[in-house]
């Protein structure tokens, strides 16, 4: 499959969701080709047209024609590869129909059993799929300064003292923690000491917990409000500190990286990728 990524023809997951609204947006501006378009079942989108739901003005637009469904089943033959950003619930579904469909597909979602996750890697071996915890080029790029940072601390015989802390910042509708994001900066640290994040992940402190294990690497998530998302990663030593911080002012980045991700794996053989995968190549 060799295709010109203007007539990719893409399915977008969840539209009636945050990131869903806003993945259909960067489509339009990216000159995207939207031919599906899939809601909850029982939602009051399902038998709209894109256009109309999204309140488009031109009445030319071929959004017009692409009506929303409930069933990606149905539909998955009218498009090239898919995006979503639904639920793990849904992603479950979503995994089998593509498989069966020899159809590629962009995994945002974040908070994933294990079991889900095999579930991917089975599928894997057939059909391509990105998945990644965070879709912005920032991020991405920020966790390759967070490896180089612990790197160089690791290396150090002064900075090896520095405790390696992070802290991540979503809405009130977020419903896992921590993000998917702040998983993607302690792996890095983790590997880049030669550690399994797994042995030394401290998720939450309270009560007498005893003094800090030198190693451990500390997660916190706080919530509230309309955050996009923010993550601080400290580097926590003895009279300074480093902090290498990103901050998401809005959720395009996120849709814009997930956009190019479509464009990218549309041209790949079956594997399992990542948003490193898509930048660097
Ligand atoms: N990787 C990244 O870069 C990144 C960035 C941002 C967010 N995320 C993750 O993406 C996920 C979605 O985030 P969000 O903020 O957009 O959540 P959201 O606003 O709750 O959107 C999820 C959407 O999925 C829809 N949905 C649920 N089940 C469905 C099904 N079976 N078929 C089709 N649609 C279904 C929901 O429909 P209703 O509206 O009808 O309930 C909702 O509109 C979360 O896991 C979040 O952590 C990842």
């Amino acid at each position: 499959m060799n295709k010109n990524k203007q007539n990719i023809r893409i399915g977008i997951l969840g539209v009636n969701g945050r990131m869903g609204r806003i993945l259909v947006q960067a489509c339009i501006h990216a000159g995207r080709n939207i031919t599906v378009a899939i809601g909850r079942i029982g939602s009051a989108c399902i038998g709209k047209s894109l256009a109309d739901f999204l309140n488009l003005e031109s009445t030319d637009h071929h959004l017009f024609n692409v009506m929303i469904n409930d069933d990606l089943s149905a539909v998955i033959q009218d498009c090239d590869v898919v995006i979503d950003f639904t639920t793990a619930e849904a992603l479950a579904t979503h995994i089998t129909i593509c498989h069966q469909a020899k159809k590629p597909i962009i995994i945002g979602i974040t908070g994933l059993s294990e079991q889900l996750t095999e579930k991917i890697k089975i599928a894997a071996q057939e059909i391509a799929i990105v998945h990644s915890g965070n879709y912005s080029i920032g991020v991405n790029l920020s966790v390759d300064l967070v490896r180089i940072a612990a790197q160089l601390l690791s290396q150090n015989e002064y900075a090896q003292a520095f405790e390696a802390e992070i802290i991540e910042a979503h809405h009130r509708h977020k419903i896992d923690a921590p993000s998917g994001t702040a998983l993607m900066y302690a792996d890095a640290i983790a590997q880049a000491r030669q550690q399994q994040f797994a042995d030394i992940a401290i998720y939450q402190r309270h009560g007498a917990v005893g003094e800090r294990h030198h190693q451990s690497i500390g997660l916190q998530a706080i919530r509230g409000g309309d955050i996009v998302g923010e993550h601080s990663v400290f580097f926590f030593g003895n009279d300074e500190q480093i902090e290498i911080k990103h901050v998401a002012n809005n959720r395009m980045n996120f849709a814009v990286g997930a956009v190019r991700a479509a464009t990218w794996v549309s041209n790949q053989p079956c594997g399992l990728y990542d948003m490193n995968d898509v930048i660097k190549n």
